[in-house]
């Protein structure tokens, strides 16, 4: 049997009721066989400060670190905040950047989005792949998923409850298990 893609997945809304956080949840269920995906919590991440890391690198942003390091790929899932990246996805992928080992460089990775507007985050989607250049994350193309109107596809509970998103994203989750697999 194939060896385990493992896929870290986190989100840059702290939303308790967020429809990204709900997305990944979908994601975990939708997983196709032989690949696990893992959902973490971007919250305790400090602000980066180059003060902060000069001093010593806090031990949650280790662990991120560390977590990101142990993943075959990742999986984020963000909202559009004013067309760009929300500051605590940033400010997480900052910290990733940093020091001797940049757990990033080089990692496959896929992006997705939901919001409540007509684009479902298209804007935020362009401005994040141009920061994942910058980390040397090998981001795939395509699919691209989108899930606009956000506020309809899921229920009350955050459950996936829209067929072609479910679809989308099960296309998303295969065709980054591919890429992770060739370039291991
Ligand atoms: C500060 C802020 C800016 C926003 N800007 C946009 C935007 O530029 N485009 C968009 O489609 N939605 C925008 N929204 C609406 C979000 O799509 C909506 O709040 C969404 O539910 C956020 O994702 P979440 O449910 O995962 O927290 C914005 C929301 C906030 C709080």
């Amino acid at each position: 049997m194939a060896e385990i893609i493992r896929i870290l997945a986190f989100t840059g809304s702290l939303r308790q009721g967020s429809y990204n956080k709900a997305a990944l949840r979908a994601a975990q269920k939708l997983a196709p066989e032989g690949v696990a995906v893992e959902i973490i919590d971007l919250a305790g991440l400090p602000f980066f400060n180059e003060d902060l890391e000069a001093e010593g690198v806090p031990a949650v942003v280790e662990e991120f670190k560390a977590r990101i390091i142990a993943a075959d790929a990742l999986l984020i899932c963000t909202p559009e905040y004013n067309f760009s990246i929300p500051p605590v996805l940033k400010n997480a992928l900052d910290w990733a950047s940093r020091g001797e080992v940049t757990p990033v460089s080089g990692k496959p990775a896929a992006i997705m989005s939901a919001s409540t507007g007509m684009l479902g985050g298209s804007r935020v989607q362009y401005h994040l792949r141009q920061v994942c250049t910058s980390l040397n994350l090998l981001v795939i193309n395509r699919p691209e998923v989108f899930i606009a109107h956000a506020h309809t596809k899921f229920d009350e509970e955050g459950n996936l409850t829209d067929d072609r998103t479910a679809q989308s994203i099960t296309r998303l989750l295969t065709a980054l298990a591919d890429w992770t697999r060739k370039q291991k």
